[in-house]
């Protein structure tokens, strides 16, 4: 939010209707969790990293500035090339003020474990959303490590003293998170002996990814992978393929238009990223992943998705962490769906960027649609989606979401305070117009 002004989308359902809708290709941009460990890893390595691909949305560019104020030389982004001139793993300089990371929940918990190994101290602060997000999840095993961190009550501004020793340790995460298991296994490149984090649930694997490309050593056994403090990280090229988080509003987006047929191009397609395409196939969604391949150490291939009836189903909750983003725009493919969809096992929903169990409800209630959320998921019933004024409670995902149920809508959808879509997924709304939805920005004064 800029001053006293809001934006808002208006979604425009009657010309919607008259064109044809999802037919070409696209390219959505990179991916937002590989963007900020480029910049992590990059920065710390000995050597010169170039990035293609970079994600040039505000939370991965609150990653860069971050290193930038901590002494790192980088040239970019441009088109998402970037270069970066590591410092090696002891070569960060202090900053000067407090490391703003805006609205993004990667940078703060990525960085409180790397910064914990630092011979300096940091401040972490955030927007009002990252203010209030957990972050005892990191601080506490942190201070197990020997790390001294100050919180306010559990959340940012984090205060993280300089390191007078951290110690590896064992550790059982009470939630499938990558992101504490990203924080754990940074801070434990700056231990003394092994870190072992063990994850109850598969979560994203692009820190282990990233560090067996930059070549330090890492042990991965099942669902344990440990890192030994001490090693060198070897600067390298990073290719970053485009973000399935991104592409999901484009999965649903097609598979919810009648006569649509989209080529999402270059989509990283890791295992531990595609439980929206699992998801969406249970749900009867027409989806071929076509020239599958490798780029930059990351399976990638371009999906191909034609519209079809969807049926609501029970998610398997293993499912959960592989789509735990995509959420959603899978609530707004559920309302579309033939039947009842149930989600369980999915409380993490209720402390992202919002809570978007809430938010998602209250909105698909106020377009018509009977959705009941539950302590850990809701329950869909789809129907028909009607016009209507929506919340995005400020969160980038709640906005795109109801911007693709517009798709779908007898009137129009106005959509409130869709500023923050730009951390993720700058250049949505031309791209989504771009393949035949009408979606209109205006910018509103606050009352
Ligand atoms: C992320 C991990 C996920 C995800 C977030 C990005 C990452 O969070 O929701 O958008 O880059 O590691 P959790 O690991 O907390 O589930």
């Amino acid at each position: 939010m800029s001053g006293n002004t809001i934006m808002n989308y208006l979604i425009h359902t009657k010309e919607n209707t008259a064109n044809a809708r999802f037919q070409g290709e696209i390219t959505v941009p990179g991916d937002k969790s590989i963007s900020h460990r480029s910049i992590m890893f990059g920065s710390l390595a000995n050597g010169k990293t170039e990035v293609e691909g970079f994600l040039e949305g505000e939370d991965s560019l609150a990653t860069l500035k971050a290193f930038v104020k901590m002494g790192v030389n980088i040239t970019g982004p441009e088109n998402g090339k970037l270069t970066i001139e590591g410092v090696g793993m002891e070569g960060l300089e202090a900053p000067d003020s407090p490391l703003d990371l805006g609205n993004s929940g990667t940078s703060m918990r990525l960085m409180s474990g790397l910064l914990s190994g630092q011979r300096f101290k940091t401040i972490l602060i955030g927007d009002t959303s990252l203010s209030g997000r957990p972050m005892k999840r990191v601080t506490k095993p942190l201070a197990q490590m020997g790390a001294n961190i100050d919180t306010d009550n559990g959340t940012a501004p984090l205060k993280i003293m300089a390191n007078t020793g951290l110690s590896g340790i064992r550790y059982d995460m009470p939630i499938a998170s990558a992101q504490v298991k990203s924080c754990l296994l940074l801070a434990g490149m700056y231990a003394r002996g092994k870190t072992c984090v063990t994850e109850p649930g598969i979560t994203r694997d692009h820190t282990e990814r990233m560090l067996n490309a930059f070549g330090y050593p890492l042990e991965i056994n099942g669902n344990t992978v440990c890192i030994e403090g001490g090693h060198e990280l070897i600067a390298c090229r990073i290719q970053i393929p485009a973000d399935i988080s991104s592409a999901a509003f484009f999965l649903v987006g097609a598979s919810i238009t009648p006569g649509a047929n989209l080529l999402v191009k270059n989509v990283g397609i890791n295992p531990t990223r595609t439980g929206v395409i699992d998801i969406l196939e249970l749900m009867g969604a027409d989806l071929t992943l076509e020239n599958k391949r490798m780029f930059g150490g990351e399976p990638v291939a371009d999906i191909r998705v034609k519209y079809s009836q969807l049926n609501g189903i029970d998610i398997p909750e293993a499912l959960v962490p592989l789509a735990i983003d995509e959420f959603p725009v899978l609530f707004v493919a559920a309302a579309c769906a033939q039947g009842q969809t149930v989600l369980t096992g999915a409380e993490e929903l209720r402390v992202k960027e919002s809570d978007r169990i809430q938010a998602m409800a209250d909105g698909l209630v106020e377009l018509g649609i009977d959705a009941q959320p539950t302590s850990d998921g809701i329950v869909i019933q789809g129907g028909k989606i009607n016009g209507g004024k929506v919340k995005s409670f400020d969160d980038h995902r709640i906005a795109m979401a109801f911007t693709i149920a517009g798709l779908r809508s007898s009137g129009v959808i106005e959509i409130e305070d869709c500023e923050n879509v730009a951390t993720s997924f700058p250049g949505f709304v031309d791209l989504v117009n771009s393949v035949g939805l009408v979606v209109e920005t205006s910018i509103v004064e606050c009352p």
